[in-house]
């Protein structure tokens, strides 16, 4: 038994290390690290040359018993550079750091069911992210998912900051983008207006370590923010409506805090609903101006807005409702007979909304801290496309991403840090909240 698995092992170390070869050859990102041994090589190479002749006088008054190290000592100078050019060779192929990469994953328990760790394969420079090295790793049968799962102890053992996880070609090979643990990402990116993205209708919430995210809202239409209290979703949520304005959007704000977190000029420039009444009222026109569109476009044989405007003398402007606290307003904890009414009004147009807004141009972003289940009924939640959430118990992670990345890969302390559905981390752009 014990015979069959050193077997196993040895079979596939043999394979892990010829086919690592190929991958060396086509790939040079240690060069700089390994290039001072061709020095060596050659001083080395110099040093012998100089110094054959004495190991021919030395043969020659101490003759040596054997004839292998006889015949290497005669033939010093060839002998050295045949087996320092092999040797250089395997160095030049052979990643570095495989061993201690290997040993570093088995620590943390990523493993398969031999007991296997992934074998690193190569590490090269990711060419659009100068900065960032791509950790190729066959996986050893692991699945994407463990290596998600564990990427927070993955990144204590190996040392660094993982800003993405993928498979390579096909299952067996998984990327590690990485960058080294100190280069994570800066604790604030002040927005600049440089960073609107120009095209239609894309807005930018921040940076990742692979450059910046956005979100088209023609392609995306909703999206759920999610965040513990003090995590920065307010201030993303404006950000995102800021840029909105920006591009000519109309945007609706639903807020109930009595109007702190949206000053005068949000106000002068929003339409702000502040009661409840008032908010039924603004979701029963976008209710109306997306029927009135569908009319539209099914009269001029438009699938979506974008389509329409091309051709439309009169575009059509985006509209956005936007509501901080969602869970807040859909809760019918301890409301009377009528209150109970008036949310179920307010959650059936929110979710004709979040159903057919998408082709007309009618945008919802909601947001919410509130780790209950239940208050985001399943109709409006499932048509979120765009899922983010910033710092959050595994819970309200698990309510806006499906998973518990928030909780293990967003720091205790961080404000402005997000992670999106697909699992990117970013740092938010900081803006002006009070100047539009
Ligand atoms: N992108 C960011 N970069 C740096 N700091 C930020 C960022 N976003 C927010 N902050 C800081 O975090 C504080 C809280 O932000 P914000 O009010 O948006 O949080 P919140 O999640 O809406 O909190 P609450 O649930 O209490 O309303 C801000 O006053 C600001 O100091
Ligand atoms: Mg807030």
């Amino acid at each position: 038994m014990r015979n069959e698995k050193r077997n196993r092992r040895t079979r596939t170390g043999r394979r892990d290390f010829w086919r690592s070869f190929p991958l060396g050859l086509v790939d040079l990102s240690d060069l700089p690290l390994k290039a001072p041994w061709v020095g060596v090589y050659l001083v080395g190479a110099v040093w012998i040359w100089g110094k054959r002749k004495d190991a021919l006088g030395l043969l020659e008054s101490a003759p040596l018993v054997s004839p292998v190290m006889d015949a290497l000592l005669r033939n010093i100078f060839p002998a050295y550079l045949l087996l320092g050019a092999l040797a250089l060779v395997v160095l030049m192929l052979y990643p570095m750091g495989r061993k201690a990469a290997e040993d570093d994953l088995q620590r943390v328990g990523l493993v398969n069911h031999a007991g296997e760790a992934p074998r690193l394969l190569r590490k090269r420079r990711d060419m659009e992210h100068p900065n960032v090295t791509i950790w190729e790793f066959d996986n050893r049968g692991i699945p994407l998912k463990e290596w998600e799962d564990k990427q927070g102890r993955i990144e204590a053992a190996l040392d660094l900051t993982i800003a993405k996880v993928k498979y390579g070609k096909g299952k067996r090979r998984v990327l590690l983008y990485a960058v080294p643990a100190r280069g994570g990402l800066p604790e604030r990116i002040d927005w600049k207006d440089k960073y609107l993205p120009r095209d239609d209708f894309v807005l930018a919430l921040g940076e990742s370590l692979l450059g910046p995210v956005t979100v088209d809202l023609d392609k995306i239409p909703h999206i759920l923010l999610g965040g513990s209290t003090g995590s920065g979703k307010s201030l993303l949520l404006k950000l995102l409506l800021m840029q909105a304005l920006q591009k000519g959007a109309e945007v609706y704000v639903a807020d109930f805090k009595g109007g702190v977190d949206f000053p005068r000029a949000w106000r002068e420039r929003c339409r702000m609903c502040f009661t409840e009444s008032d908010l039924l009222q603004t979701l029963d026109q976008l209710v109306a101006i997306q029927k009135e569109r569908s009319a539209l476009f099914s009269n001029t044989g438009c699938d979506k807005l974008s389509t329409y405007n091309k051709a439309a003398a009169r575009p059509l402007p985006r509209l956005i409702f936007a509501c901080d606290e969602v869970a807040e307003v859909l809760d019918r904890t301890g409301r009377s007979k009528e209150g109970r009414e008036m949310v179920s009004q307010i959650e059936n147009r929110l979710a004709t909304l979040a159903r057919l807004g998408r082709a007309f141009g009618i945008h919802l972003i909601l947001a919410t801290q509130r780790p209950d289940t239940n208050v985001i009924p399943g109709q409006i939640r499932s048509n979120m496309d765009f899922r983010v959430c910033g710092r959050a118990d595994n819970i309200l992670s698990g309510i806006i991403l499906g998973n518990a990345a928030a909780d293990e890969q967003i720091p205790k302390d961080a404000r402005g840090r997000f992670i999106t559905g697909d699992g990117t981390v970013f740092q938010g752009y900081l803006f002006d909240q009070d100047g539009l």
